[in-house]
């Protein structure tokens, strides 16, 4: 079993996420990306997860497969037997062609037993998708409670995967540009971590957080200076698109 995030905080340092897999080196949010984020010494991944049309877990960034694949059009409009099809390797390298957009479950197989996952549910409306749903079924499925956290710049999706799925973590992700309004959804709901861009953090920051009992996780860290600023800092988890420098960098 990938261990538990409990048991992964409580060796006290910085852990490592890849950002969408080792996104430096290999397509985002694909499985080679996830596998090498593994083999580069990561403690976790990140990565996003959309609803396909006929309601599977996907994995992609965008709302629309325009960038990372050879299709066009959104993900939520095509079923999964059509995202299958897509080419989302070869925008990156050659010797990433034919590589598939996986499903959550395809990623839990392959290391859901080795690797933390930080799960963050893409949302761009008041409705939900069932994304939240879904997202917690696969969890059950797989047993990944206790290494699984799921996070979103939408408090109204992580509202609705905390009443659907208390026992696993939720993390508010933002940035400066996340509008003020957004931050009051918040209020009032259990979370058990703080998602800011780095930029964010600070002494103070971190007092305020620890003050409130938050874990600080945050992205997108792929310099190694502001890797050991955020490590002195005390932060919690740093995903990086380098996930193996900056481990080798912290870690030797
Ligand atoms: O979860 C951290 C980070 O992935 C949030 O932004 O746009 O890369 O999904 P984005
Ligand atoms: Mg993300």
């Amino acid at each position: 079993m990938a261990q538990s995030l409990t048991q992964l905080y409580a060796e006290n340092r910085s852990l490592i996420f890849g950002h969408r897999g080792a996104k430096a080196d290999a397509p985002m949010n694909t499985l080679p990306a996830f596998e090498l984020a593994l083999k580069q010494d990561a403690d976790g991944i990140e990565l996003d997860v959309h609803l396909s049309q006929d309601g599977y877990p996907v994995i992609i960034h965008d709302f629309t497969v325009d960038l990372t694949t050879d299709g066009n059009g959104r993900a939520a409009d095509m079923p999964l037997a059509e995202l299958k099809e897509l080419d989302a390797g070869s925008w990156f390298g050659e010797a990433f062609r034919g590589v598939r957009i996986p499903t959550l479950d395809e990623v839990f197989a392959a290391v859901g037993d080795k690797l933390a996952i930080n799960v963050e549910i893409k949302s761009n409306s008041r409705r939900t998708t069932g994304c939240e749903q879904v997202v917690a079924d696969r969890i059950r499925h797989f047993g990944l409670q206790s290494s699984v956290i799921v996070s979103s710049f939408d408090p109204l999706a992580l509202r609705r995967f905390r009443r659907i799925m208390p026992d696993v973590p939720i993390g508010f992700l933002y940035d400066r540009d996340t509008p003020r309004w957004l931050h009051p959804l918040m209020f009032g709901l259990k979370h058990e971590a703080r998602h800011p861009h780095y930029t964010m953090i600070d002494t103070e920051f971190m007092a305020w957080a620890k003050t409130r009992g938050y874990r600080v996780n945050t992205w997108t860290v792929n310099e190694v200076e502001q890797a050991r600023k955020l490590r002195e800092l005390g932060v919690d988890i740093l995903i990086s698109d380098h996930p193996g420098v900056i481990r080798k960098a912290l870690y030797g």
